[in-house]
């Protein structure tokens, strides 16, 4: 059985304070740090979903699935079987679960914990053709709309060879392939979102984004612009990707990876026919949204 939730990512930062500021202004809310450690969350949700730990240049430190009751037992076998070595924690990590490093070298952390949901919004109102939702209401949001991510969704990792960590993560850790752009992008699933856990192929290594879900697209797009009024003026989107369908907007981070919003994500139940498709290299990035800029697939981890 495999693992069923992604819990936090971790990063390592040159300056923690800037990291919380930039993450405070996206719409996480902070935790008082009980360790070495920021901690952020989306404001619903109780436990943290980002840390922050101090560390010479910008890199992941750690990411976190869950493996609830018997999926954790099932997953340390798994591992054992794929002789994979379990290895000691990074210091002053939380405690609990066990510890594996990826082909790459990422640590990884599984938790015997499950995945915990944000409260639903109530169902949107959207007039569309033939179809009524909102009758004598006006529907363009307030100016003081408040910008509330309600989960982490999926982080995405550069890598030198997607083929190679597809494969590490279906076999070992049983997650399952979502879709992908062969040899050069690839979109992974523990979850019934389309993609927890997507790579992208790059010369090493590296943390590209995090991405937070939204409530609607006027949350993604009022977003945008508050990050933009705050400082934050670089990023990309608003746009809509091929690959799961959602609508986005990325932040670029104090240090060149990004914070994205997310809206309309494709859903895959557990027991479905989904088959995985090699998309073509186009359609990798987006549908409709302004030209990416050249620094959106740049592995600043590299340079
Ligand atoms: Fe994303």
């Amino acid at each position: 059985m495999p693992v069923r939730a992604l819990l936090h990512y971790a990063l390592e930062v040159p300056d923690q304070a800037v990291g919380e500021k930039f993450y405070r202004a996206f719409g996480l809310v902070g935790e008082p740090a009980r360790d070495n450690a920021v901690h952020l969350r989306p404001a619903p949700l109780k436990r943290e979903y980002a840390r922050l730990y101090a560390g010479p240049r910008k890199r992941l430190h750690h990411l976190a699935f869950g493996a609830p009751d018997e999926n954790f037992e099932a997953v340390r076998e798994s591992i054992r079987r794929a002789g994979v070595r379990e290895v000691d924690p990074p210091r002053g990590v939380p405690d609990g679960g066990l510890w594996i490093r990826d082909p790459d070298g990422n640590y990884l952390n599984v938790r015997p914990e499950g995945r915990e949901e944000p409260p639903p919004d109530p169902p949107p109102a959207i007039n569309t053709p033939g179809h009524v939702a909102r009758e004598t209401v006006r529907g363009c949001p307030e100016r003081t709309l408040e910008i509330a991510p309600r989960k982490l969704g999926h982080v995405l990792f550069f890598t030198p060879d997607v083929a190679r960590q597809i494969d590490f993560y279906t076999r070992v850790l049983g997650l399952k392939l979502s879709d992908r752009v062969k040899n050069f992008v690839a979109f992974l699933r523990c979850t019934t979102d389309h993609h927890n856990l997507a790579f992208l192929e790059s010369n090493g290594p590296g943390f590209h984004h995090a991405s937070f879900q939204v409530g609607s697209l006027d949350e993604i797009a009022l977003g945008a612009m508050r990050m933009r009024d705050a400082g934050w003026q670089q990023g990309w989107g608003v746009g809509r990707h091929v690959i799961g369908s959602n609508y986005f907007y990325y932040t670029r981070d104090p240090w060149g990876s990004f914070a994205e919003y997310y809206h309309d994500l494709d859903y895959i139940p557990e027991q479905c026919a989904w088959v995985p498709r090699d998309f073509p290299e186009e359609d990798s990035l987006y549908r409709w949204g302004p030209t990416p800029p050249p620094e959106f697939v740049e592995n600043t981890e590299l340079t």
